[in-house]
């Protein structure tokens, strides 16, 4: 399939989004490990999240999905049971990591594995620090998935991680915090930059002592901190409620609002998490039109309705925290970057290059060929702003990159083709019905 964006038409209204897709599979596994029945609104039903719930189901989890309503039959992790077949996590890591932090808890025999672009990500980070806390799990060279847990005797408790990561990873964070349910006292988790903290909201709200501090090194650096207090027998409560909309889906509409000449866009009850909102302080700084009106809080997270007005932006530096803050948005951010007047300068950012694609290299080459001057750097890019052509161009396989150059085709000048339009549903199914509602020249063709 095919994007097909048109420009000149501009994007008025406002919408509803379906629900964060962090927190879709956070909520989906605390209930599969909570004793009792839960039920979630506003979960997010797309490409990335269903592998979740057919996993939950080969591990003997009952649930239903009627709308994007998700009920959960939990039994406790006891009652979690060695599935029959290796646990395919398609295209997802979230899924295969925060899983294999569960299953180690629970102390299976179970096998993730996943598509071909989720076995070339790494794994290390998880599966060695997993090893010192007393997991049995082998992957194949490299220390890519597929994982093979083996099982652990009954009653015997792994030890709590103390760990500094490799890089500041929420997933790798929640793996261990996960696993760390069967670890009887203090975990602890060094990052250097504040990864999305939506674990350990909700840990908290299931009664655990959870901390997170900022501490200073030797060396001046800033560390983040996480704490988690385990007690000898961890029970997770049943969770009920909405999840706010998601801001990482959001900003395909927010950036086309400000991009597009003569757009008013507002996206309601989306969540403001601060580990999440990176790419609304940068915007701002680069004369975006944005306010936030917040909400008040939901299942333990903030969340607001934001409105976009079509805004003269100019480049600007991002680099050190606020990439962690955004690090899912850099494919729309780098199509705000090209349509700002100047130069605009990203940093200490090398972990795009370990996405769903090599963020930067797959940007910068689709956006040369739309005639936009860009320069690759090892932990990042530089953009020059201002001229942006028609042209085809590639998804590589990367939903983020797929929508974020359909959303550059309405603000530039000419007509922009993207090939793998089929992408946007692993995280964003409405993204072309939304666009579409607001008043974007938007067309999906078969190719
Ligand atoms: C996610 C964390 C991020 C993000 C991913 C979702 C999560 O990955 O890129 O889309 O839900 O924990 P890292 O934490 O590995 O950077």
């Amino acid at each position: 399939m095919q994007f097909i964006s048109t420009p000149g038409s501009s994007l008025r209204g406002e919408m509803t989004l379906p629900g964060d897709k962090s927190l879709s599979h956070r909520a989906a596994l605390f209930a599969a490990l909570a004793d009792g029945d839960s039920c979630i609104d506003n979960f997010l039903v797309s490409g990335v999240t269903m592998p979740l719930l057919s996993a939950m189901t080969a591990l003997g989890v009952a649930w239903q999905l009627e709308g994007n309503t998700l009920t959960v039959q939990g039994r406790g992790i006891s009652a979690w049971r060695a599935p029959q077949q290796p646990i395919d996590c398609g295209n997802s890591a979230t899924t295969l990591r925060l899983l294999a932090g569960a299953i180690a808890a629970a102390g299976i025999r179970a096998t993730l594995t996943g598509s071909a672009g989720l076995r070339r990500r790494p794994m290390g980070r998880i599966t060695q620090p997993l090893r010192r806390m007393g997991v049995e799990v082998t992957a194949d060279p490299g220390e890519l998935a597929p994982l093979h847990f083996a099982a652990r005797a009954a009653g015997q408790s792994l030890t709590p991680p103390d760990e500094t990561l490799e890089a500041a990873s929420a997933q790798v964070k929640s793996c261990l915090l996960l696993a760390a349910l069967a670890a009887p006292g203090q975990a602890v988790l060094r990052e250097s930059g504040p990864s999305r903290d939506h674990t350990e909201r909700m840990l908290g709200a299931a009664g655990f002592s959870v901390s997170s501090t900022q501490l200073t090194s030797a060396s001046g650096q800033t560390i983040y901190e996480t704490r988690l207090l385990v007690p000898t027998h961890a029970t997770l409560p049943a969770l009920h409620g909405q999840l706010p909309g998601d801001i990482s889906a959001a900003a395909f509409l927010l950036v086309a609002g400000l991009i597009v000449p003569g757009s008013a866009v507002t996206v309601r009850g989306v969540g403001l998490n601060p580990t999440r909102t990176g790419l609304l302080d940068v915007l701002t700084r680069m004369g975006a039109q944005i306010s936030v009106h917040p909400l008040p809080d939901g299942m333990g997270e903030p969340w607001g309705d934001v409105t976009v007005r079509a805004s003269r932006l100019h480049g600007v530096e991002v680099g050190g925290e606020e990439v962690v803050r955004m690090i899912d948005e850099f494919p729309i951010f780098g199509v705000a970057a090209a349509l700002a007047q100047g130069e605009t300068c990203v940093r200490d950012a090398a972990e795009l290059r370990l996405k769903e694609s090599d963020r930067i290299a797959a940007l910068c080459a689709e956006l040369r060929t739309l005639g936009v001057e860009v320069e690759e750097a090892p932990d990042g890019f530089r953009v020059m702003g201002g001229k942006v052509c028609g042209g085809t161009v590639e998804s590589h396989g990367d939903h983020r990159l797929a929508m974020a150059l359909a959303v550059l085709g309405l603000a530039g000048q000419g007509v922009v083709q993207v090939n793998g339009a089929e992408m946007m549903n692993e995280s964003f199914p409405e993204f072309a019905s939304s666009l579409q509602s607001l008043g974007a020249n938007l067309r999906i063709a078969n190719e």
